[in-house]
């Protein structure tokens, strides 16, 4: 039986029940979110919920291959030409779109389409993957 005022007594235990019904909370955050372009060697510090793509044309990071720069669709989701692969982080990003599911079924978990892709911690990204 524990004394009065002791520790056991002031601060009870949380039940195991009770821990496995909490929800699941991503780790928290330390400073700016920043995307790291690891073939370019750049790194930028962005405002949370920023766009990938957006950010990469901001900094000049080219993102398109030949094709993409002739015929992208301008950041609507429409032509796929914004891959990208998440090498960390990929905690930190939005969830993927319908329009990645479709876009990209063929393709690997860690492939993003830029434009519909919003930052919110510290990511590293491969431009142009498998090139
Ligand atoms: S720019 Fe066309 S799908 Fe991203």
């Amino acid at each position: 039986m524990a004394q009065a005022g002791s520790r056991e007594e002031i601060e009870p235990g949380t039940p195991p029940e009770a821990q496995e019904t909490q929800p699941d909370v991503k780790p928290q955050l330390k400073g700016s979110p920043c995307v790291k372009f690891v073939k370019e060697s750049k790194e930028v510090i962005v405002a949370d919920g920023a766009n990938l793509r957006f950010k990469a044309l901001e900094n000049g990071v080219d993102l398109y291959t030949f094709v993409g720069k002739m015929m992208n669709c301008g950041g609507y989701g429409q032509c796929g030409t914004c891959v990208m692969e998440v090498v960390e982080g990929m905690d930190y990003l939005s969830p993927r779109t319908e329009v990645e599911d479709r876009k990209l079924k063929r393709k690997p978990e860690t492939y993003r389409l830029a434009c519909q892709t919003l930052v919110h911690g510290p990511v590293s990204v491969v431009t142009k993957p498998g090139q």
